[in-house]
C-alpha cells in the first residue's frame, strides 16, 4: 500500500514533469501564451488573416492561397537541372519574375492578397513561412480538412526559382512523377497532395469556363474529388469533356498495390492526358495522408530539424461532415471510369434530385453573390 508520503512525492514529481513539457511563455501582446516565444507573432497575422483576406471561410482566397504553397515549394530541384530554393517565400520576393512564368498564371492573386501582409508583417515573418503559414491557416475554414503542422524557420528567398519547377497539367504523368520526386516528393505523395482538389476550381482548364469546380463540394476538403460530378450540375458538360481524356496510366501504376484502405481511380481533370489517379474515398485516411504529404511539401529546400513548431497557431478545422463520399444523386458507380483492377469502394448515392454544385462557400449557386 502506498503511504501518504510516497503519495505526496509522486504527485510533487508529476507536476515538475508536466512543468517542464508544458511551460509556455506569455507573448509580449499580453493576451496570448505559446510553448516558443516564436510562435507569438504569428496570433496577430492570423487573426488578420482569417479577418481580412479569408473573411473566416474556405472560399476562392484559400484556394488560391493553398495553390500558391505548392507553386513556392516546388521550386527545388536535388538533381541541379534547376535552381530554387523551395517554400522560400520566392512568388513573393520575386513575384515580377515567377509571376510572368506560364505554370503561374493566376498566381497574381493570392500573390497580391499576401504580399501586403508580407509589407506589414516582414519583421516577424519571412516570405516562405507567411505563404505556409496562410495556406495552413486558410485550409482550417474548410469543413473536413486536417489541421496541417506549421513550422516556423524558412528564410527568405536570395533568387527566383526557375521556369519550369512546376508541373504543367498536360504534361505527361511521368513527367510530372519524376519533376515531384525530383522535388522529394514521392509517387504516393503526389496522390495525397492531390486531395487539395476537393477544394478548388479552375479558371483556365476549361476554355471560355471560370470557376470551374472540380467536384461537387468545392467548399469541403472530402473525398467527393473521386467521384462524378453528375449530369445536371454547373458547368458539368465542359468539365466532362476534359475527363474523358484517355492514355498515361503512369500515376495510377505507381499508386497500385499501396494503402490497404478503399482507393478509386479516376481520370483527374487536372492532367489532361486522362492519367488515372488514385485518390481516397476514405475521409479520414484522405485527411491523414493529406496531412503528412502537406507537411513534407512545406519544408522543400530546408533542413527543418531546428524549425519550431507552431501548428498551436493554427486553427482547428471544422469536422467533417460525412465520414465517407456518397455518389451524387443522380450518379452511380455506372458514371465511374476506372482505370485499375482493385474494386471501388462500394459507396451509397445521395438521395434526391440532383443539386447544383454552389458557386459561394455559403451554399449560394450564384457566384455573383459571393463575398470576394
Ligand atoms: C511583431 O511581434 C512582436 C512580438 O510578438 C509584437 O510585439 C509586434 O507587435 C509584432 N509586430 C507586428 C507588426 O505585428
Ligand atoms: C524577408 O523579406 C521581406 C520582404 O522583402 C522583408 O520585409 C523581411 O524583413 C525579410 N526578412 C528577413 C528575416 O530578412
Amino acid at each position: 500500500m502506498l503511504s501518504l508520503t510516497s503519495i505526496v512525492v509522486s504527485v510533487a514529481f508529476a507536476a515538475l514533469v508536466n512543468a517542464a513539457n508544458y511551460k509556455r511563455v506569455t507573448c509580449p501582446d499580453g493576451v496570448n501564451t505559446a510553448t516558443n516565444e516564436a510562435c507569438c507573432p504569428l496570433f496577430t497575422i492570423r487573426d488578420d488573416l482569417q479577418a481580412n483576406l479569408f473573411e473566416n471561410e474556405c472560399g476562392e482566397d484559400v484556394h488560391e492561397v493553398l495553390r500558391l504553397t505548392f507553386h513556392d515549394a516546388i521550386g527545388f530541384s536535388s538533381s541541379g537541372a534547376f535552381s530554387g530554393g523551395g517554400a522560400d517565400g520566392s512568388m513573393l520576393i520575386f513575384s515580377d519574375t515567377e509571376l510572368a512564368y506560364t505554370e503561374n498564371a493566376g498566381m497574381d492573386d493570392p500573390v497580391d492578397a499576401l504580399l501586403p501582409f508580407l509589407a506589414k508583417y516582414g519583421a516577424n515573418i519571412t516570405a516562405g513561412d507567411l505563404i505556409q503559414f496562410a495556406g495552413a491557416v486558410g485550409v482550417s475554414n474548410c469543413p473536413g480538412a486536417p489541421k496541417l503542422s506549421f513550422l516556423v524557420g524558412r528564410t527568405n528567398a536570395t533568387a527566383p526559382a526557375d521556369d519550369g519547377t512546376v508541373p504543367l497539367p498536360q504534361d505527361s504523368a511521368d513527367s510530372i512523377l519524376s519533376r515531384m520526386a525530383d522535388a522529394g516528393i514521392s509517387n504516393a505523395e503526389v496522390i495525397h497532395l492531390l486531395a487539395s482538389h476537393s477544394i478548388a476550381r479552375s479558371d483556365t482548364l476549361v476554355p471560355g469556363h471560370t470557376d470551374v469546380p472540380f467536384d461537387t463540394t468545392p467548399f469541403t476538403f472530402d473525398p467527393q474529388a473521386n467521384l462524378p460530378r453528375g449530369s445536371a450540375q454547373r458547368d458539368w458538360s465542359a468539365v466532362r469533356s476534359e475527363q474523358h481524356g484517355r492514355g498515361g496510366g503512369g500515376l495510377a501504376a505507381a499508386r497500385r498495390g499501396r494503402d490497404a484502405a478503399p482507393v478509386g481511380f479516376r481520370a483527374e481533370p487536372g492532367l489532361e492526358d486522362g492519367v488515372r489517379v488514385a485518390v481516397h474515398a476514405d475521409q479520414s485516411l484522405m485527411m491523414s495522408n493529406f496531412q503528412s504529404a502537406m507537411a513534407k511539401m512545406a519544408v522543400i529546400g530546408f533542413d527543418s530539424g531546428t524549425f519550431v513548431d507552431c501548428s498551436e497557431v493554427i486553427p482547428d478545422p471544422v469536422a467533417p461532415a460525412e465520414s465517407a463520399a456518397t455518389f451524387p444523386a443522380g450518379t452511380s458507380s455506372d458514371d465511374l471510369e476506372q482505370a485499375c483492377t482493385s474494386a471501388f469502394p462500394s459507396l451509397a448515392t445521395a438521395s434526391g434530385a440532383a443539386t447544383s454544385i454552389p458557386a459561394c462557400p455559403d451554399g449560394d449557386t450564384d457566384i455573383d453573390d459571393c463575398p470576394s
